[in-house]
């Protein structure tokens, strides 16, 4: 069925059977990155191995060193060196350090959770696979592994050695960087059974760094190994040949182990290495036999695909988009799965250090995971409700290992408001998602203690949420900003406490309605009454103060005055409140369709929608952090990828399949050619492009860590596709282009397998003529629920 194909650009392509995206040449124009672990142990790493780990947190429990401003690119990483020990010449196969190497084969494959390097070098092939094996064992530490692979296919005997190259941090990312001397005088390295051991005096803390053979020699000192004023492409031991076998005393610690080998033609060696962190070096002995034999380590590699095949399971559609399928069925929801575990934590672009999980980022997240990762996504939203105050408003972040929440980025400005006015509604549209998804009523039930102090039920916790918007309006009447509201930058409250987020008041009738209708399938009449009479009194408010003639302004600043209104200079018009409007069911359907064209007309272009326009060409106090960015990029006037989202969205809930399926090629990733232009991943969906304004127009930034990621998945299947869980079952909607025949699609719901075949005889856009669930027609459109765990077949006929 698949008919329309990229898939390629000249860097690299996806490659559908294996769900791998390969990677054919080493210099792209940033780095491509894959994230390895499980949320608990784990890093990232790029394709040419640069990157870091960490254990949990990154910030508190870092194991690996990386220097992000710093040139060359990307370093350092998780290095292997090979050396001729004929010729003396060395390079790396995974070309990264030693780039003035000009390597005769290059491949990197990122898969889920892992990544395999391949190359060649005057017959030499090596491959390198790294993962982080699933730790089901309280006996073992948490550990990455690296695989190597050494083939001589060359026509004589080669004798070989390896430098591995893995720069340690103290365990204190930000105390590695800001406190040289103390972190540099109580790190130190020992080396015992073959295995580097690096810590302090003060802390069990350890982590290991061993292989699954005997070392010819070793490594710890940064400086001997590379040798002063010289750095990774040409390190004095590689260049040598010769480790020094030096136990840092002190110092920048590293791992490097040397391996001696010959290889006959055709002869292949492998390696393993085990690099990892506990703070029970009893885990270390039996960590290092876990990985000892080739086949453990195989075993360990199929039991991680398996993971992530159970995850991938939940969902898998057959478009005639080969691009949507790629995307859908694998990387936007390896993306998802990373976003759930790191929030906007750790990445390439952020430093690990400074952000934590965020709140609404995280309860963004959980939407598109409850159905594949419920597990997680309840404990997340359990970590979220802690966050709550008694007075329904959240801390802004949180720290997973310590629990420690905070404001974030309002702590910058003391004498603002310390609240967002959307991080606890977030919360209450995440939560009933997880319910709806789940039928996991019992969690509502589930006691949860306020950040300052006394426990609730999660269902009081989300009353709390709602009552703090109601208590918290402006002159208007519409939810005050408070610090901001989802967009970060638009910081218009100043003191005055009367600035007010018009989309925050759209926001906000979405959770309205959302608890109005887990009210209603309760039977809770009364309450879902009243949750409906204050979402129609929020409508008509919006409706009354926020029409500006041709599409609803963006907020009110301090003196009550109206941003993202047309009598304005800058910022006229905003993405969020247009969409929005439809998405909380506060504009009429004339407004609606008005709204909606205003957006398109105004902000539309071919690399996706911008945030707004015009931006701001100067610093601006009255909306302080939109105006920091120059026309164009970020939140001033760029194309912020995950606002496109809810464009998608409120086009498909208006019918408009072709409209909603255009904004979501926009910005497919897999569909961009210039992968120069875009520089960033074609995998997954950066944060932001550079909008029309911007000099680099189109040239992407910030992949992986986004709200798009769970935002488009959620787009895409529930809106486009049109497959939603309700409480009473499956909703089956769907808004495509027209040109499509149909679709398939099997969801996995309540612990059934749903086989999903639409079809589109009369190739419209939305509308169900008839759906038959094993054959049996039913009325309406939301298939049953089954208790059975069978598969069920459902045939949805579109049509008028
Ligand atoms: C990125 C932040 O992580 C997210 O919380 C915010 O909503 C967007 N920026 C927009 O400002």
């Amino acid at each position: 069925m698949p008919k329309r194909q990229t898939l390629s650009n000249r860097l690299g392509y996806y490659d559908a059977a294996a769900r791998e995206y390969v990677i054919t040449r080493p210099d792209t124009p940033t780095p491509w990155i894959n994230y390895l672990g499980a949320g608990g142990y784990g890093g990232i790493i790029s394709n040419t191995a640069g990157g870091f780990s960490f254990d949990r947190d990154p910030r508190n429990r870092r194991v690996m060193r990386y220097r992000y401003n710093a040139l060359p690119l990307d370093q350092p990483g998780r290095y292997v060196y090979l050396r001729d020990q004929t010729t003396g010449e060395f390079w790396s196969p995974t070309w990264q350090p030693v780039v003035a190497r000009q390597l005769d084969a290059y491949e990197c494959r990122h898969g889920a959770g892992y990544t395999r390097i391949t190359s060649a070098y005057r017959g030499i092939k090596a491959t390198l696979l790294y993962f982080v094996p699933l730790n089901d064992s309280a006996d073992c530490a948490p550990c990455e592994l690296w695989i190597m692979r050494v083939k001589n296919n060359s026509r004589r005997p080669r004798r070989l050695r390896s430098f591995t190259y893995a720069e340690f941090c103290f365990w204190d990312a930000l105390n590695d960087q800001n406190n040289l001397d103390w972190a540099q005088h109580i790190v130190h390295t020992r080396f015992e059974q073959d295995t580097l051991l690096t810590t302090t005096q003060f802390r069990p803390t350890t982590t290991f760094f061993a292989s699954n053979v005997r070392v010819t020699g070793f490594d710890s000192d940064r400086e001997t190994f590379v040798g002063a004023y010289r750095d990774l492409a040409n390190p004095t031991v590689v260049e040598t040949g010769k480790p020094r076998n030096t136990q840092a005393a002190r110092g920048n610690n590293i791992g490097s182990l040397c391996h001696t080998f010959t290889l006959k033609p055709g002869q292949e060696k492998e390696i393993v290495f085990i690099l990892g962190v506990t703070d029970e070096p009893s885990q270390i002995a039996p960590t290092r036999a876990r990985y000892q034999k080739s086949n453990q380590v195989q075993a360990a590699f199929a039991d991680l695909r398996a993971d992530w095949d159970r995850y991938l399971g939940s969902l898998t559609v057959t478009t005639p988009d080969a691009d949507t399928n790629a995307m859908l069925n694998v990387w936007n929801p390896i993306q998802c799965r990373t976003t759930l575990y790191w929030s906007r934590f750790v990445s390439a672009y952020e430093t690990g250090v400074g952000r934590g999980m965020g709140t609404r980022d995280s309860a963004q997240d959980a939407l598109a995971t409850v159905q594949s990762a419920p597990e997680r996504a309840r404990e997340n939203l359990a970590m979220l409700w802690r966050l709550q105050f008694n007075d329904g408003h959240t801390w802004h972040q949180v720290f997973p290992l310590t629990g420690e929440g905070g404001p974030g980025l309002a702590a910058e400005y003391p004498t603002d408001p310390q609240w967002f006015c959307d991080d606890h509604l977030w919360l209450v549209i995440g939560t009933l998602a997880y319910v709806r998804e789940t039928g996991d009523f019992a969690f509502l039930d589930q006691r949860i203690a306020y950040a300052d102090g006394a426990d609730d039920s999660i269902e009081r916790h989300l009353v709390r949420a709602i009552e703090f918007t109601r208590a918290h309006r402006g002159p208007h009447g519409l939810p005050r900003a408070g610090f901001s509201d989802w967009d970060d930058t638009l910081n218009l409250d100043h003191g005055s406490g009367k600035a007010e987020s018009v989309w925050c008041a759209m926001q906000f009738c979405r959770a309205l309605l959302d608890l109005a209708e887990l009210s209603d399938h309760l039977g809770k009449i009364g309450e879902a009454e009243t949750y409906r009479a204050l979402k129609n009194e929020m409508t008509e408010i919006v409706n009354r103060v926020a029409w500006d003639g041709a599409w609803y302004t963006r907020a009110f600043d301090d003196a009550g005055l109206p941003v993202g209104v047309a009598s304005e200079c800058e910022h006229q018009i905003n993405l969020l409140p247009q969409a929005w409007s439809v998405i909380g069911e506060v504009a009429d359907a004339a407004r609606a369709h008005q709204a909606m064209a205003s957006l398109h007309t105004r902000l539309n272009t071919p690399f996706g929608i911008a945030l707004m326009d015009p931006p701001y060409t100067r610093g601006n106090e009255r909306v302080r952090g939109t105006a920091t960015y120059p026309p164009g990029a970020k939140e001033n006037g760029g194309i912020f990828c995950h606002a496109n989202t809810w464009a998608m969205i409120a086009a498909a809930q208006l019918g408009l399949g072709d409209l909603a399926y255009q904004y979501y090629r926009q910005i497919l990733p897999l569909a961009r050619q210039d992968s120069e232009q875009y520089a960033v991943e074609p995998y997954v969906y950066p944060q932001n492009i550079c909008g029309p304004t911007h000099p680099d127009f189109g040239h992407a930034r910030n992949a992986w860590l986004t709200g798009t990621a769970a935002w488009t998945y959620v787009a895409a299947t529930q809106w486009i596709l049109g497959i939603r869980a309700t409480f009473n079952g499956l909703h089956i909607a769907p808004c495509i282009p027209q040109t499509w025949d149909g679709f398939r699609a099997t969801r996995q719901f309540r612990g059934a397998t749903y086989d999903i075949r639409v079809s589109n005889p009369d190739h419209l856009c939305a509308g169900v003529r008839a759906i038959q669930v094993d054959g049996n027609a039913i009325s309406g459109t939301v298939v049953p629920l089954f208790t059975d765990g069978a598969t069920h077949r459902v045939d949805v006929r579109m049509g008028q």
